[in-house]
């Protein structure tokens, strides 16, 4: 293999740094204006607003020296090529879509700080034992098909035949938005990668938490990744007039999923090891103001840091809702749309982050992330680790999401001298 030169310092000027951090921060003002909703940041899976993205982005990933590609499900790439042609791939990025109402930074700036990193490298000329790929994941978030990790799952092979099926809430199905985003729906296999190829996966998030700027450091290393599954519960009872039906002859979908969404509430706050449930979504039907509700589904979203605590959780709120439903005359039904088990992070891929930290003097505490990533799904296939970023003040899904820009900086250089170590530990 091609030795790394000497002039290869792990270390980034500092000026240098500064300016590529800088792009990065104004290219997620440039992508958080394709958005799908006005007065916000919105931008879902097969959008036009997907489509116009992996465009732009694809533009930078050339600019920085990568071939560009599409994959069959719609993630996006950009290879930063090896010169040696049997190499493997070092898989560096995040995600491009986004939550309703979004802040700029969830999963885009992993993916813009991922193509500095190989902009660096091409422009100091870096030989790589490995092809640097940088990816954009198309739908990180779950937002328009109650299903999750769509990109990534399909790189673990893992896309599941019957999401082609699942319509949006505008009653569009997968298959169809894949079509008319220019996909070829029955190919998803092709976007299966051979794991005996991969080195690893690197992923760069913000925290989306309270942790980091609780301790006062820019950044983290990530140990696990917490367990979740989500659900979509419905109470189906009988639809009436709400002027004329007494209230002991009611059986009120919505009434009960409002008891059932309080049972949640306490069920895991009452949880030992941290664990956390949210419904975030409520549709109750035929939905007019005088009319009790029929049938109501709510959303279920479950956590914890290890698979027990989260199937004790997730049967103390099965049997509530069974209970529940008894108790009001309603029948329950019960679609599980999503479940990640909890994931370690790599060991030496943690350590990797943590000897780049010291050498930019950067702290390296170790934590875990609430939030679930991509490299949940790309555990299954290569090791696989993460470095967060604080998020002043906790937030994130929200527009107040931010950053501060020396912390980015810091992050890319961390980042830019892993990947130096990593080419120094491979070719000694
Ligand atoms: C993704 O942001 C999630 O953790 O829901
Ligand atoms: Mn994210
Ligand atoms: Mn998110």
């Amino acid at each position: 293999m091609t030795p790394v030169s000497p002039q290869h310092s792990p270390l980034l000027a500092k000026e240098l740094a500064q300016s590529h951090a800088k792009r990065s921060l104004e290219r997620c003002k440039i992508l958080s204006t394709l958005s799908q909703m006005q007065g916000g940041i919105h931008r879902e899976y097969l959008s036009k607003q997907h489509k116009e993205c992996n465009r732009v982005t694809a533009t930078w990933m050339s600019d920085a020296g990568m071939q560009t590609w599409q994959d069959e499900v719609g993630n996006l790439w950009g290879r930063l090529e090896s010169t040696d042609p049997n190499a493997k791939r070092l898989i560096i990025g995040s995600h491009l879509d986004t939550v309703p109402n979004a802040g700029a930074y969830d999963g885009i700036l992993g993916v813009l700080l991922a193509i500095e990193v190989a902009a660096l490298a091409h422009k100091l000329k870096l030989e790589l034992p490995f092809h640097l790929d940088v990816v954009g994941f198309c739908d990180e978030e779950g937002t328009r098909f109650a299903t999750t990790l769509i990109g990534s799952k399909a790189l673990a092979n893992e896309f599941d035949p019957q999401w082609l099926n699942i319509e949006d809430t505008s009653g569009v199905t997968m298959r169809q938005a894949m079509l008319d985003f220019g996909l070829t729906p029955d190919d998803f296999t092709k976007a299966a990668l051979n794991k005996n190829q991969l080195l690893g996966y690197w992923e760069t998030h913000i925290e989306q938490g309270p942790v980091l700027e609780s301790v006062n450091q820019a950044l983290g290393v990530v140990t696990a990744i917490a367990g979740a599954k989500r659900a979509m519960i419905s109470l189906t009872g009988q639809s009436g007039h709400a002027g004329t039906t007494p209230m002991n002859l009611r059986q009120d979908s919505l009434a009960g999923c409002a008891e059932l969404t309080l049972a949640i509430e306490q069920l895991a706050k009452h949880a030992k090891n941290g664990e956390v449930a949210t419904v975030g979504q409520i549709h109750a039907r035929p939905g007019a103001t005088n009319v009790i509700a029929g049938t109501t589904t709510i959303s279920l979203d479950a956590r914890a840091q290890n698979d027990q605590d989260l199937t004790k959780l997730l049967t103390a709120i099965q049997s509530s809702a069974e209970q529940i439903a008894k108790q009001r005359n309603l029948t329950l039904d019960w679609q599980w749309t999503h479940a990640a088990d909890a994931v370690a992070c790599d060991e030496k891929i943690q350590q990797l982050f943590a000897s780049a930290c010291k050498f930019n003097q950067q702290a390296s505490p170790a934590l875990a992330s609430g939030a679930g990533h991509d490299a949940m799904a790309i555990a299954a296939i290569c090791p696989v680790g993460m470095l967060f970023i604080r998020s002043p003040g906790g937030i994130s899904h929200h527009p107040a999401e931010a950053v501060i820009d020396d912390d980015v900086t810091k992050a890319l250089s961390v980042l830019y001298s892993s990947l130096v170590l990593y080419v120094k530990e491979l070719n000694s």
